[in-house]
């Protein structure tokens, strides 16, 4: 089962002409409000687009993913970026090591723990992701791939919310979604 997932993003990333090709604009957008040294974890991180723009700003830059297609066509585009091929949640590093993490259309709650654990205390996490949407059918969409109204407000309770917004219209694989954007920092004294 996972590996058949894998194999099929393997297979999106070789075969697909709709792939991003560019960064995500919430993170352009967020991009002012992180640091400019120190080290990013791109998760899920696809081709490379967010990491490389993070890269850009002057963080070292890990992006990690279990497609090996996605990872190297990051790599030969973005030789800058560190890459890892990683089956998410399974990944370790000691705690408060990093001062950005990135999570774009991505969803894996196993994960939030993670984030408080590894991000510095004053460290960001950008998100953004797919929203429950009530006034849409989602059945083709799983559950657990969906994020709740106020859900990140209270997993990630006591954090900074510089950008907090549920109603975001995007488009994904060519159709209408309501998505989630958080820009959070860390408490400093976590
Ligand atoms: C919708 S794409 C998002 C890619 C990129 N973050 C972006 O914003 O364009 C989802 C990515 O998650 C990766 N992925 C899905 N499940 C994963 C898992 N369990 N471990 C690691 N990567 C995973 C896929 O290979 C794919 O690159």
């Amino acid at each position: 089962m996972t590996r058949y997932q894998a194999q099929e993003w393997d297979e999106r990333y070789r075969t697909s002409g709709h792939n991003l090709s560019c960064p995500r604009e919430f993170l352009v957008e967020s991009l002012h409000h992180l640091p400019q040294h120190g080290w990013g974890l791109d998760v899920a991180m696809g081709e490379g687009h967010n990491a490389n723009l993070l890269a850009e700003h002057g963080l070292k830059v890990l992006g990690v993913d279990f497609s090996i297609v996605a990872l190297r066509k990051a790599k030969s585009k973005y030789p800058q970026l560190h890459t890892g091929l990683i089956h998410l949640p399974e990944i370790h590093f000691r705690p408060s090591c990093l001062d950005v993490i990135l999570n774009f259309w991505f969803l894996d709650r196993k994960m939030f723990p993670l984030y408080q654990q590894f991000l510095k205390p004053g460290g960001y996490l950008v998100l953004e992701t797919m929203r429950f949407d009530p006034e849409r059918d989602q059945s083709h969409l799983r559950y657990e791939y969906l994020i709740q109204p106020r859900e990140l407000l209270k997993s990630f309770s006591g954090w900074d919310f510089l950008v907090y917004d549920e109603n975001v219209q995007a488009t994904a694989k060519g159709q209408q979604q309501l998505a989630v954007r958080m820009l959070a920092r860390k408490p400093t004294d976590r």
